[in-house]
């Protein structure tokens, strides 16, 4: 299939990337990553990923075009990241893609990094079926949005009143020792232990708060009791059993966002979830989803795992469907929004 040559730049967070998408083709895609700088500090400390994103940036964006056998000339319109994400970091990615605009004479799309994570899907799984919800779980959001249409419009269905999944995970694991970011190690030890050895509650799932909140999330309270039990278990000097609190917390989280988003999906006639963000990497959901959407009848799209982290794909795909669609490139001089709203899809 053929359509149009984006350039999709990424720098959001600790990530920078550069993709060209041409149609639905993924022909190159590049990823630098700066997380090993911020592992001793146990979180992404964001002068340190800005500076990175300054030094990647001319590098990554050249191998993707190389990659592809393009010069800046070949793409019809360039595409980035203009939030939401750290200010710094998303302030080197714009002004440079900016600046490769200007200087090519093409037009350019500020986007939203989340609902790229969205669009990217349609890669490994096709256009968008009419009704169709998305779960987005990452480090920063816990999100569940109906896509009407991915160029222009987007609702928000239900959201995190407190921590998102990724945070709670990344939190408990500090608990734990283990260095950041902590989810993946809590999805390695999940699979060993037994998800039922301790008792961990399913937020804003029971009575009242359930019912008032159908498609929300919290995960505060489970964080919360997780880090009591440990410290219980510490006080008293017992040992505390790594692999059986891992699988506790992966079982209460991976079935709270799986039931859900589920259920959001019948209530509103939805046949499709789409699953993006960092978080659904985690195994445990992955299994969950499939499972509990197989039950209902919904097919769940969970791309391979190299498209669920940051990357410039899901930015390039974006501003794909928003040259398809005909929306108006950006004005030269749109600016960054670290807290872009969910239903802002370009700016
Ligand atoms: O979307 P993302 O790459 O960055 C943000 O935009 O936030 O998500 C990163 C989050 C982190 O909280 C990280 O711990 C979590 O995704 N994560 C995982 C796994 N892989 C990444 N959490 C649980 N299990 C995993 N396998
Ligand atoms: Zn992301």
């Amino acid at each position: 299939m053929t359509g149009p040559t984006v350039l999709g730049i990424e720098s959001t967070c600790d990530e920078t990337a550069a993709a060209v998408i041409s149609g639905r083709d993924l022909v190159s895609n590049v990823v630098a990553s700066s997380m090993d700088e911020h592992a001793r500090y146990g979180g992404v400390i964001p002068e340190i990923a800005s500076r990175a994103h300054a030094e990647a940036f001319i590098p990554v964006v050249s191998k993707a075009l190389a990659d592809a056998h393009m010069t800046i000339g070949d793409v019809d319109a360039i595409a980035v990241s203009a939030g939401p994400g750290l200010a710094g970091c998303l302030a080197v990615g714009v002004s440079g893609a900016k600046a490769l605009a200007a200087a090519a004479r093409k037009p350019i799309y500020g986007i939203n990094h989340v609902i790229g994570h969205i669009a990217v899907t349609q890669l490994q799984f096709g256009d968008f079926p009419e009704d169709t919800l998305a779960l987005i779980v990452s480090g920063g959001h816990t999100s569940l949005l109906h896509v009407t249409d991915v160029a222009r419009h987007v609702d928000v269905v239900g959201t995190t009143l407190d921590d998102a999944a990724g945070e709670c995970f990344d939190k408990v694991a500090r608990l734990l020792g283990f260095p950041y970011p902590g989810g993946p190690h809590i999805d390695r030890h999940a699979r060993l232990g037994d998800p039922h050895a301790v008792k961990v509650p399913q937020g804003l799932t029971q009575g009242r708060a359930g019912h008032d909140h159908p498609y929300d999330f919290s995960f505060s309270g489970v964080k919360t009791a997780v880090a009591r039990w440990v410290e219980g278990r510490r006080a008293v000097g017992e040992d505390v059993p790594v692999d059986d609190v891992c699988a506790s917390l992966a079982e209460s989280v991976s079935t709270v966002l799986a039931t859900k988003a589920i259920r959001g999906c019948l209530a509103l006639g939805a046949d499709t979830l789409i699953v993006g963000g960092g978080f659904s990497a985690n195994s445990q959901l992955r299994e969950k989803l499939v499972e509990v959407g197989s039950h209902n009848g919904v097919e769940v799209r969970i791309p391979r795992i190299a498209l669920c982290t940051d990357n410039g794909a899901m930015v390039a795909m974006l501003g794909v469907n928003l040259v398809e669609a005909g929306i108006r490139p950006s004005a030269p001089d749109f600016p960054i929004d670290s807290a872009m709203p969910l239903t802002t899809i370009s700016v």
